[in-house]
């Protein structure tokens, strides 16, 4: 049998690696301060929609490899406990950690002596160091080791990862070791530091994936202006191996609950620390000018001026979330565009295969086809594959004025024009 281990936080982070951990042979119990949301765990209720992981969690819960609690107590017997708790974005973009020190406060008298204690968190770089203060246990061994998963990807991205970051002082510390061992059956590389390089790489990766995200979307208003098309520029981009293919794609600005929290930290510690990074604080104007670069797209197509009068227009749009695939809003870039077309005076019916309710201002369905009663205009806002095959002469049955924004280019150009709408993308379209 392998380890007992203990997971402090049952979020999308915590229950995911929980259940992969018990898939990887492992006796977890996860604990969770929501007793609710502990109840239905127990009963092996995942309210996440995130693919295999209902049946991982159902899986374990068969074998007995994985259990639900509320009560530290339960993690006295655990020779590694992980935690995976929230670090939301306090005042400036620092990370506010009041969580993460009354868990730890709660934890530390409950600790075996020969415990390690492994953070899955994102935390500050320097937090490390801290934790055996925070748990009152001068005597635990601390690991880094900061996760990637992408939501709507968690259970693959845990049991395929690319690489396993390990952080210890020293980095080949007998914990480190022993974390390393629960990869094992992964197979990934492990890439050993200190805890400030394992801690910093974590913000370094997301925050880069920002700047990149945003150079493309000011790329792709470029395009516009000289008639080049960013597909064409993205593709050869990508062809070099130094640049790579991912993270190149247009659209309304990146969001969810870790670039934006994540590269707003990273700035935050770089202008702690005395260091000019004014390129990550550039990469977050970018992504605001991108939402509301998408506005005035709609207000164009649905007035015929970028600044047109909004009052009374109805707008249709398809997709809440951040991005395909999951239905979380949180800073969903999509739900900025169709919250300020509606303050703006709009009439907004949105829909999203994975979102019922819950976004003001604007009424959301639960047929793709009701957003096109009487639009003025129609707006992609998120990538799901099933909106490219709408049937759009039944849109076009209903709408006021056949135009629709691809802020995704997704939409196939010849259905829309066999539909006879008119399609206006991002970074193709010559648009003033
Ligand atoms: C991100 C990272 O990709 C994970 O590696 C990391 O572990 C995770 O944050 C985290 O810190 O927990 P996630 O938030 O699930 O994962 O979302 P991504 O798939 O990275 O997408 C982020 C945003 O960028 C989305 O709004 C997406 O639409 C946008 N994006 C992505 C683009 O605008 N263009 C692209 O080409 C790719």
């Amino acid at each position: 049998m392998g380890e007992r281990i203990g997971v402090v936080g049952a979020g999308y982070v915590g229950l995911t690696s929980a259940a992969c951990l018990a898939r990887l042979g492992h006796r977890v119990s996860c604990v969770d301060t929501d007793a609710a949301k502990v109840g239905r765990l127990r009963a092996g209720e995942v309210d996440l929609a995130e693919p295999d992981l209902a049946e991982l969690v159902a899986e374990g819960l068969a074998a007995g490899t994985l259990a639900f609690g509320t009560d530290p107590e339960v993690l006295a017997d655990a020779e590694l406990v992980v935690l995976c708790l929230p670090t939301p974005p306090g005042v400036n973009g620092e990370p506010d950690l009041d969580m993460l020190r009354s868990s730890l406060a709660r934890l530390g008298p409950v600790l075996a002596p020969d415990a390690v204690v492994v953070t899955k968190s994102t935390v500050p770089v320097g937090t490390a160091p801290r934790i055996p203060g925070y748990l009152g246990r001068p005597d635990i061994a601390v690991v880094s080791n900061p996760e990637f998963l992408r939501e709507g990807r968690a259970v693959r991205d845990f049991l395929h990862p690319d690489r396993i970051v390990l952080g210890a002082d020293p980095p080949d510390s007998p914990a480190a070791h022993r974390v390393a061992n629960l990869y094992a059956p992964t197979g990934a590389p492990v890439v050993r530091t200190g805890t400030a390089s394992a801690e910093l790489a974590k913000y370094a990766s997301n925050g880069f994936l920002a700047v990149k995200a945003s150079y493309v979307n000011v790329l792709a208003e470029l395009c516009e202006h000289c008639g080049a098309d960013v597909h064409d520029v993205t593709a050869v981009m990508g062809m070099d191996e130094r640049i790579g293919s991912a993270f190149l794609a247009p659209g309304p600005g990146w969001g969810g609950s870790c670039l934006p929290k994540d590269t707003s930290a990273l700035a935050y510690a770089a202008e702690e620390a005395g260091v000019d990074f004014a390129l990550l604080r550039e990469a977050v104007r970018v992504n605001d000018r991108q939402r509301t670069r998408m506005v005035r797209a709609v207000r164009l197509a649905a007035t015929g001026r970028p600044d047109g009068e909004l009052s009374g227009v109805r707008i249709g749009v398809l997709g809440l979330a951040f991005k395909a695939g999951t239905g979380d809003l949180r800073d969903s870039p999509a739900v900025a565009v169709a919250t300020a077309l509606a303050r703006h005076g709009a009439e907004v019916t949105a829909y999203d295969p994975a979102v019922r309710s819950g976004v003001d201002g604007v009424q959301v369905v639960d047929d793709p086809y009701l957003v096109a009663k009487d639009a003025a205009a129609c707006v992609v806002l998120t990538e799901w594959p099933e909106f490219r095959e709408l049937d759009w002469r039944r849109l076009a049955a209903s709408v006021d004025r056949r135009v629709v924004v691809d802020a995704r280019n997704l939409l196939d150009p010849q259905s829309l024009a066999g539909a006879g709408f008119t399609r206006i993308g991002v970074g193709t379209t010559p648009r003033r």
